[in-house]
């Protein structure tokens, strides 16, 4: 049989054929996490190989194409939006409408599609996503829609061509799908189960990254250190590999699940100098009870005490998270659990999410839903708590010097470069063209809530 990568580089130089002088462009609406938006990178990747040049005016694309998420309501409101205001441009232009990504594989969202939206003209899921080639071909020979969703987990496939979106940092998708069916969350319903990729194969991409200049590699999977590349290798042996290769010199990874965090990942983190000492650590919610009802499988006191060791061991490490508010059930009791656990850890970075409904998940059959005005005023809290952590946070980082991988030029200030500190933070600072790319020693001048100023030494 050949090989299905194969069929779909055919499929390209076809339309490619087709699409030859016409100078057709395309537009891309990435809605999704940093998963998602590696697979826009692909998409990308694909639609340039047939011939589309990328636009950020959707007005003038021939091509639009959605690739969307699932994991909080807002996205779905976003995306029908979206959809209905392509009607008239594609009326008027002809333009072609995919949409792809999580959202398409749930059910009722297509059937959504097919009742309200029969103007679009692909559907594909997560586990087809490869096969976007061969749909454009059939669109432009046979004009009739295409739904190429598939239910199973996908195969990993290797080999397809890519654009990246930015030139000094990389993401690199180790494994796929997610095992752990924490009760509020549909990625596990809509992005199969765990696969990773060889080991092999992650290495060539990202030596052939550091050849091509790139600095600082993301590693990423729903659960990283749960990671299986075949005979023992595990996620510290992988961490370990990317630490040698040369011209790499940051390495960071979303995101781990903290029961999988065993000592040997700890051990890896300590001895690789370019892994950030930066752990995005999910905690989702600080009451036992609340963890326990999610299928979290660790305990407010686990969660501290693997803070505490990693503190021990690892010198300067801070942490991120991610927290959900409002959770089923969740009293204020818990909620101050929740607050406990932010002012012990004291995050440099908390992503905070209000609880939302997803069909399909256990947690949307729960009875004692938190009224909309609690879990509100829950996040409101939170979101102070955390606020004055960063602001206390950002003060510590004046006076001191920082190693910044300078990314260009501020899009705010064309006069600024912009970097990033190893935990994370922007930094703004006035400086030369030939910095960028470049890790270079700052200055932290002052502090703004979401950036740092600093000055070259
Ligand atoms: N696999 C990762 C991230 C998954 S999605 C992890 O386990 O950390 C990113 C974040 O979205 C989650 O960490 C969670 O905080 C949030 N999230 C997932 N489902 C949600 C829901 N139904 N409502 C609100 N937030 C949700
Ligand atoms: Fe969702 Fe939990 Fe899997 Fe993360 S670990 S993707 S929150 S089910
Ligand atoms: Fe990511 Fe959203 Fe899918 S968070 S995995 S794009 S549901």
């Amino acid at each position: 049989m050949k090989n299905e990568i194969d069929a779909q580089y055919e499929y390209m130089e076809k339309v490619n054929k087709i699409n030859t002088g016409k100078n057709l462009k395309y537009a891309i609406y990435t809605m999704g996490c940093q998963l998602n938006e590696n697979d826009s990178e692909k998409i990308c990747g694909m639609l340039e190989n047939m011939g589309y040049s990328k636009t950020e005016e959707v007005a003038s694309a021939d091509f639009v194409i959605f690739n969307t998420c699932c994991v909080r309501e807002n996205a779905e409101d976003k995306l029908f939006g979206k959809i209905g205001e392509m009607k008239r441009q594609k009326e008027e232009r002809g333009t072609i409408l995919a949409i792809g990504g999580c959202m398409m594989q749930e059910k009722h969202i297509v059937d959504k599609l097919h009742k309200s939206y029969p103007f679009v003209d692909i559907i594909f899921g997560t586990h087809t996503m490869h096969k976007l080639p061969e749909d454009i071909y059939h669109i432009l020979e046979r004009k009739n829609k295409i739904e190429d969703v598939i239910d199973i987990d996908g195969e990993i496939y290797e080999g397809l061509p890519i654009k990246r979106n930015d030139a000094t940092k990389a993401s690199v998708t180790i494994m796929y799908g997610c095992n752990n069916f924490c009760t509020y969350c549909i990625v596990p319903y809509v992005r199969g189960r765990e696969r990773s990729r060889k080991p092999s194969d992650i290495l060539k991409e990202i030596e052939s990254l550091a050849s091509e200049g790139y600095k600082e590699i993301t590693l990423l999977g729903q659960n990283v250190n749960s990671y299986d590349g075949g005979n023992g290798y595990k996620f510290s042996d992988l961490l370990r590999d990317v630490n040698k290769i040369e011209g790499i010199e940051k390495i960071r990874f979303v995101s781990p699940h903290p029961k999988d965090f065993k000592d040997d990942v700890i051990d890896a983190i300590c001895e690789c100098d370019k892994v950030s000492k930066i752990i995005h650590l999910p905690l989702q919610s600080g009451s036992s009870n609340v963890l326990k009802v999610m299928n979290r499988r660790y305990t407010k006191e686990q969660y501290l005490d693997l803070v505490e060791k990693m503190k021990k061991k690892i010198p300067n490490v801070v942490f991120s998270t991610d927290i959900i508010v409002g959770f089923p059930g969740e009293t204020e009791e818990d909620f101050e659990d929740t607050l406990d656990v932010v002012r012990k850890v004291n995050f440099e970075q908390v992503f905070m999410f209000i609880y939302s409904r997803r069909v399909g998940t256990p947690a949307d059959k729960m009875e004692n839903q938190v009224p909309e005005e609690i879990k509100h005023e829950r996040f409101d809290r939170l979101k102070a708590l955390v606020e004055s952590q960063i602001e206390e946070n950002n003060k510590k980082y004046i006076g001191t010097i920082q190693k910044v991988l300078v990314e260009g030029r501020s899009k705010n200030n064309i006069d600024m470069l912009t970097g990033r500190t190893d935990s994370n933070k922007v930094v703004i600072f006035e400086g030369k063209e030939e910095w960028i790319n470049q890790v270079i020693d700052i200055k932290i001048v002052s502090e703004h809530m979401w950036y740092l100023k600093g000055e070259i030494l």
